[in-house]
């Protein structure tokens, strides 16, 4: 049996459902399959991102700092907290219950817009200029024929070759958002954001993390001046993080013991409990089928697309994790939402240099744009203003006072290059700063418009005026 489509979506990530939905806002008939399911078997469309990514990591880690928070956070406000108690099983059945309202919430919107869901595996039969045919299994086996295919089949964690996943001693992102006790020491490999976010985790549940990192640096693509102060943070939070380490072996038994050796080449041990390996994701194009249609892909297994996410075959495009540029669920979105809009003749344009990056920890640290270093190393000639949440009188109010906000401008033209801001609802923050990198705004522009007062956001009115040396509360 086939059906026919103006637009077939595989993959229901961020970047898949979005693009279904914009599809069918545009007047397609469009289907969307994706394969995940729920412990019960139900359909839980979403990716990674829904399931086991973004959505339950920002659950844990709301849980686990309003945990900190009483544990030795209230006390300054007056507020005493007798007989503090973890219940962890709740706390994780309370993130399965932040996921399954997503899942249902991207039905729910796929049944609005009128969007065909079907709950299967996608295997691409045949590419032609005619249309693609998807097989999508059942017996007799159900075929989709699509005027356009959108891949958004997302990204794997990558193992690290010397420890395989087993989600139970050595965890992916999988694993890490659902060990049932908290484990008294936990080791990281990886200090990226997801070892970052899941340390963070753990750590304010009561384990001793240790977090080991390859490179020499800590953050090393971050702005420095960011990057120190968040080391600053998470050593203070009792994280240990050790960089320019080599790991030598991975041994299983009653503990997980890592050998490897430290920057300086001396050869260490670390014993945990678990131990979450956050190296980074590759693609996720297994059981595509992919070779058998010429869908062409790089050395590194992404599928090979131009700057508007065509493909090499006509009528089919990909999105998101899959193809090259930042794993970020907002970056898929985007592109789906382009990629939709394309298909229909409109000319939409992503714009890399104002995608925002965010680390959920505590200090919430997030950027947009170009760091100090990257632009000397650019040799650009820039200015740049700090201003430390310290002086602001909501983050005092708040009790958090840790960290800044940066603006970097073009010293001849004082365009904003860049913004970066570490400390309370850094995430939110940073929306201000796209916006104005989008519009082109120079730092005046935003050290001319009023903020709120008292208000977090007067930190980056004020970096902006500092920028030009005439903050005014500092
Ligand atoms: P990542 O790329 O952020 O960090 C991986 C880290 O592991 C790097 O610092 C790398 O140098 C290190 N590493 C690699 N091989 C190593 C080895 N053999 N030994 C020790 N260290 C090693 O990747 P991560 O944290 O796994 O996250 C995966 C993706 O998911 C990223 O692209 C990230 O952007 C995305 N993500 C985004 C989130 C957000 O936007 N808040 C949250 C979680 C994940």
């Amino acid at each position: 049996m086939s059906k026919n489509f103006d637009v077939v979506v595989i993959g229901a990530g961020p970047g898949g459902y979005v693009a279904a939905i914009r599809a069918a806002q545009l007047g397609f008939s469009t289907a969307c399959v994706d394969s995940w399911k729920t412990a019960k078997g139900t359909p839980a469309p979403g990716g990674t991102c829904t399931n086991i990514g973004c959505i339950p990591s920002k659950a844990l880690l709301q849980s686990s700092e309003f945990f900190a928070h009483a544990g030795h956070g209230f006390a300054e406000h007056g507020i005493g907290v007798q007989g503090l108690q973890l219940d962890l099983a709740r706390m994780l059945a309370r993130k399965e219950k932040v996921v399954a309202q997503n899942n249902d919430g991207i039905l729910y919107l796929f049944k609005k817009n009128k969007v065909s869901f079907f709950n299967a595996t996608a295997t691409l039969r045949e590419a032609s200029a005619d249309g693609c045919r998807i097989a999508i299994g059942g017996a007799p086996e159900e075929t989709l024929i699509a005027r356009n295919l959108i891949i958004a089949t997302g990204s794997d964690a990558r193992a690290l070759p010397l420890a395989p996943f087993d989600e139970k001693q050595i965890l992916s992102n999988d694993g890490a958002l659902s060990i049932p006790e908290v484990p008294k020491r936990l080791g990281i490999i990886g200090a990226g954001v997801i070892g970052l976010e899941m340390g963070s985790v753990w750590r304010r549940l009561g384990s001793e993390v240790t977090i080991l990192e390859a490179l020499p640096a800590f953050l090393g693509t971050v702005d420095g001046q960011m990057a120190r102060e968040a080391q600053k943070q998470f050593t203070k939070q009792g994280l240990k993080i050790e960089t320019g380490v080599s790991i030598k072996a991975v041994t299983k038994g009653a503990a997980v013991t890592v050998d490897y050796q430290d920057a300086g080449a001396a050869a260490k041990q670390l014993v945990v409990d678990k131990l979450i390996v956050s190296i980074g994701r590759v693609p996720n194009t297994e059981g595509l089928g992919a070779a058998a249609v010429g869908l062409a892909l790089d050395e590194r297994g992404f599928i090979t697309v131009d700057d508007e996410c065509r493909t090499n075959l006509p009528g089919v495009w990909a999105i998101g994790d899959v193809v090259r540029g930042p794993m970020l669920a907002h970056k898929a979105e985007e592109e789906g939402v382009a990629v939709a809009e394309r298909i229909a003749g409109q000319h939409p344009h992503v714009n890399f240099n104002t995608i925002p990056w965010v680390i959920y920890t505590s200090p919430e640290i997030a950027w947009v744009g170009q760091s100090e270093e990257a632009l000397k190393a650019a040799g650009r000639a820039y200015r740049a203003g700090s201003f430390p949440f310290a002086a602001n009188g909501r983050a005092r109010a708040l009790g958090d006072t840790t960290g800044f906000a940066k603006v970097i401008a073009d010293a001849a033209t004082d365009e904003v290059l860049g913004v970066h801001i570490i400390g309370p609802s850094a995430s939110e923050l940073i929306a201000e700063a796209v916006m104005a990198m989008e519009f082109r705004a120079s730092s005046e522009d935003i050290a001319r418009i009023c903020h709120a007062h008292p208000s977090l956001s007067e930190s980056t009115k004020e970096a902006a005026l500092a920028v030009d040396k005439r903050a005014l509360n500092f």
